[in-house]
């Protein structure tokens, strides 16, 4: 169990073969397709869009897989690209490593819409997230989505069927780096460290690079039963998915 050996950097061989293996049923349920749904639809294969730390393709596939968008698909995890690159190939994505900060090969007003997932909470470097941010508004036409889906910041300590990130009854502030347990599809777990930031710190990155406040979504689990036994992510949101536009 991976678990046992301590948080993993993101930006390793083990994490990129460990996030492979991740049991992605909460995401595939709760951001995934409302990621794609207020991205709106493309229109053939002018329409560019960005998956900004990519990790291993889950949602640049499924975003080509509409066959209404050309997809750029960036990570700075080489060993992230190899395994997307292998898992998820599709004629309509083009997988490039990038640096984490820099847009430079796109020319400004270019893109068509811009995601990003679960990426904020694995970089603990603000500059370099105020740096890329600034290079996402950079690169979108005006009025194009920015979709950014992270974990929520105010879930911390409950244990999710797939997740738990931190622990209970303690309060992270800016910055903490919180393990982090990932459920595997064997049903083994692994342990990623993640950076605490909260709600006002996402949106300061998107209006300090010149992005409207974005609309805040927290989506919980449909439950038909009793609510005492509702499993936690009808009760709380794993997820948040802020959208914003250029
Ligand atoms: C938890 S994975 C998420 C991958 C994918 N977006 C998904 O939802 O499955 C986080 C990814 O963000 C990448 N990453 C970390 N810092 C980044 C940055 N500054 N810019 C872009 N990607 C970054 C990591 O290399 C890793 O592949």
């Amino acid at each position: 169990m991976i678990a046992d050996e301590g948080p993993l950097d993101w930006d390793t061989s083990a994490a990129a073969d460990a996030y492979r293996d991740r049991d992605m049923r909460l995401a595939e349920e709760l951001i995934f397709p409302a990621v794609l749904e207020r991205l709106g639809g493309g229109s053939g294969a002018d329409r560019l869009a960005l998956d900004v730390g990519c990790g291993t393709g889950a949602v640049a596939a499924r975003l080509a897989g509409t066959g209404q968008w050309a997809v750029q698909a960036l990570d700075p995890s080489a060993d992230m690209l190899d395994i997307a690159r292998t898992d998820r190939p599709h004629p309509r994505v083009s997988y490039r490593l990038f640096d984490g900060r820099t847009l430079d090969w796109l020319a400004d007003d270019s893109v068509d819409a811009a995601v990003c997932c679960l990426v904020y909470c694995t970089d603990p470097d603000d500059g370099r997230l105020a740096a890329l941010t600034a290079e996402i508004r950079r690169v979108l036409r005006p009025g194009a989505p920015y979709l950014l889906a992270d974990l929520n910041p105010e879930a911390t300590g409950v244990a999710f069927s797939t997740l738990r990130r931190g622990e209970p009854d303690t309060v992270y502030t800016d910055g903490d780096s919180v393990a982090t347990l990932l459920r595997l599809r064997d049903g083994t777990t692994m342990t990623g460290a993640t950076c605490y930031r909260s709600l006002d710190r996402y949106r300061s990155f998107l209006t300090e690079a010149g992005f409207p406040s974005p609309e805040v979504e927290l989506p919980t689990l449909a439950h038909d039963g009793p609510t005492d036994e509702a499993p936690a992510e009808a009760r709380t949101a794993p997820y948040m998915i802020l959208t914003t536009y250029a």
